[in-house]
């Protein structure tokens, strides 16, 4: 195999762009660790709250057939747990590559509390900014509020100047893309990762005649081959609407090599695997890895920059 998954985020060279999806195995240090050492380039943390949370009642999370439904209700160690972890992570490995912290808080004041600490500390990896989680009752998801968006990140890069991206949900309308494109590129974001998970869909056991988790009546977030192609549209948009410094992060139906090489051609940089590392443990970067490169190698490509964001139009 002669094919090169090297990776430039954020001006630093990765040996491949995949890693974990937030929320899925990086809950607790034993998993960050498990990620560090696998055949994913980086990691991010699990989404973060000030306070640690419980979570909704179990069961939360359930394998289905054509993919995963979740409705977590953000269970968390609290933000200082993976403040700590991440500072140490990086006194420990000083030439590891960038990680990732995900800070997903109930209110704009909660945001910008763990922001202003992130901003304070040692930390020099990269932030990712969850404005997308669909699962807390009572609490609807701020990207889907394009003027809390925009109150969100004014207030945000009032202070703040690490490298930030956001976690968008899926859109489904033209004038949605456009319209928030066109909020995000008035701000220095280091990028977009579309996308968090298609919001409160049902899955339902008909031979018992029952929704399957038990938060909110069954309802919760899908994820896997289910939203694969609304995964790709959404990258593709925003990758054909962004400012060209904004990079974005692909994540949402990467089962095999194929899925990713088809999120590369939409125009991701860095890959997300979420629902497929929860069905595979770690060992699902090696096996990604290998089949990207089989199909590079087929291609005749070399490197990933051949043909990253080239998709073909009829
Ligand atoms: C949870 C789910 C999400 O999709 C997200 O972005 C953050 C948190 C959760 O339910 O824990």
């Amino acid at each position: 195999m002669v094919a090169s998954l090297d990776t430039t985020f954020l001006d630093h060279s990765y040996e491949n762009p995949f890693m974990n999806a937030s929320g899925v195995h990086c809950m607790s240090t034993k998993e960050l660790d498990e990620l560090s050492n696998s055949k994913a380039s980086t990691f991010i943390t699990k989404s973060s709250t000030s306070v640690k949370r419980a979570g909704n009642p179990e069961p939360r999370y359930r394998s289905v057939p054509l993919g995963s439904i979740n409705s977590m209700g953000l269970p968390n160690e609290g933000f200082e747990y993976y403040l700590e972890y991440a500072t140490k992570y990086q006194k420990k490995n000083s030439k590891a590559n960038p990680i990732f912290f995900s800070v997903a808080g109930m209110s704009v004041s909660e945001n910008l509390k763990m922001l202003r600490a992130l901003q304070d500390s040692d930390f020099h990896g990269i932030v990712e900014l969850n404005l997308s989680c669909p699962n807390v009752p009572g609490k609807p998801q701020v990207a889907y509020d394009f003027e809390l968006i925009k109150e969100i990140l004014t207030q945000v890069f009032e202070f703040f100047t690490k490298p930030l991206g956001v976690k968008l949900p899926p859109y489904f309308d033209f004038a949605h893309f456009d319209a928030v494109a066109k909020i995000l590129n008035q701000y220095p974001l280091a990028y977009v990762n579309c996308i968090n998970s298609i919001g409160n869909g049902l899955y339902i056991d008909a031979q018992n005649e029952s929704v399957v988790i038990k938060p909110k009546n069954g309802f919760g977030g899908l994820g896997g081959e289910y939203v694969k192609p609304t995964a790709l549209a959404n990258v593709r948009a925003f990758y054909t609407r962004l400012n060209p410094s904004i990079k974005v992060i692909g994540t949402g139906g990467i089962k095999t090599g194929q899925d990713a090489f088809e999120h590369l051609l939409c125009g991701a940089t860095m890959l997300q695997v979420g629902t497929e590392l929860c069905e595979e443990g770690v060992t699902v970067f090696t096996r990604l890895e290998n089949e990207l490169k089989e199909i590079m190698d087929r291609k005749g490509y070399t490197s990933i920059e051949q043909f990253r964001g080239k998709l073909k139009s009829l």
